[in-house]
């Protein structure tokens, strides 16, 4: 990892991870809930997307105070995701973050209820922020609502599970990784430009970049399934070929998918080309998504 990079996660991670903890303090709930949600909330992760979403506005040089609150509904977001993907109805996963799965520790019922409650706190965080006009708030519930549910994140997650035991082609899964994966992370980095009013030139150079660098993720996470080792990974490994899963070493075997993995890489940074950024955080980010090991 680059230097610019790693001085930038240092800074801005212990800041998420606060704001994260502050944010479920607040609320008043059960507190047999508010555990199970900032159980796997505080279970670490790399955070991946609201660094994202901060990424953008320290390239574009705007700061703004609601910032690291909009990033960490994305994790909220991308946490239940999580959880319930890991449920005995759908991954059946007994290990997330390198903990037992909350399933696990809470029951079904209150998992189920935690991932309710951190979809639904996320969107009520965002309507309350005070630092970005109504117009902006709107933009950015509409477009969480967009990414996170059946036409992005849900949908993908059917389709990735109506495709167990089938063979997709390569499209077919392609669709499946854009929305299980790439719709959620394309918001994290599209919320920097909607916080920083970006220009529409930007804005599209942004999300060619998010959509690319969304799918590379996903082939990345695919790819470690197999090569990855459960302690390293923080979940158990080789689950997608116990569960017949679709992924595109399935389909193009590892090579093949490295090749795909380089090829979203490469039209992502192509993107970047069109704008002026500061620090080349975007493309480092982009490096490290390629060659992570967890
Ligand atoms: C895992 O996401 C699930 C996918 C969408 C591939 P991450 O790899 O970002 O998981 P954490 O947040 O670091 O645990
Ligand atoms: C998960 O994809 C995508 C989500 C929306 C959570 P995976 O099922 O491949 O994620 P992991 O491997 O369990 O983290
Ligand atoms: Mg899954
Ligand atoms: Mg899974
Ligand atoms: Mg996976």
């Amino acid at each position: 990892m680059s230097n610019v990079l790693q001085t930038f996660i240092q800074a801005n991670q212990p800041l998420v991870e606060h704001k994260l903890d502050i944010l479920i303090k607040e609320i008043k709930a059960p507190k047999e809930l508010k555990e199970a949600m900032s159980y796997s909330l505080q279970a670490g992760g790399k955070r991946i997307r609201p660094l994202y979403t901060l990424a953008v506005l320290e390239e574009l040089n705007i700061t703004n105070k609601d910032a690291i609150i909009v990033a960490s509904t994305v994790e909220m977001i991308h946490t239940y995701s999580l959880i319930h993907d890991d449920l005995p109805a759908m991954d059946n996963d007994d290990l997330r973050r390198g903990k037992p799965t909350n399933h696990i520790v809470f029951g079904e019922a209150l998992a189920i209820l935690a991932g309710d409650a951190l979809v639904t706190l996320a969107f009520g965080i965002i309507a309350r922020l005070q630092h970005l006009t109504a117009e902006q708030k709107v933009q950015l519930m509409d477009q969480l609502s967009f990414a996170a549910g059946a036409e992005g994140m849900v949908g993908g997650q059917v389709l990735d599970m109506l495709g167990e035991g089938k063979s997709l082609t390569l499209d077919q899964l392609e669709e499946v990784h854009v929305n299980k994966t790439g719709a959620l992370l394309s918001f994290s980095i599209l919320a920097g430009g909607i916080i920083a009013n970006a220009s529409e030139e930007v804005m599209d150079a942004l999300k060619k970049y998010a959509f690319h660098i969304g799918l590379a993720f996903q082939i990345q996470d695919d790819i470690l399934d197999i090569e990855g080792t459960s302690e390293q990974l923080g979940k158990t490994a080789g689950k997608d070929v116990l569960s017949e899963k679709n992924t595109y070493p399935s389909i193009l075997t590892l090579d093949g998918a490295r090749e795909q993995l380089q090829k979203q890489y490469n039209l992502a940074i192509v993107a970047l080309e069109k704008v002026s950024l500061h620090k080349g955080l975007l493309l480092e980010i982009a490096n490290y998504i390629t060659k992570r090991s967890n």
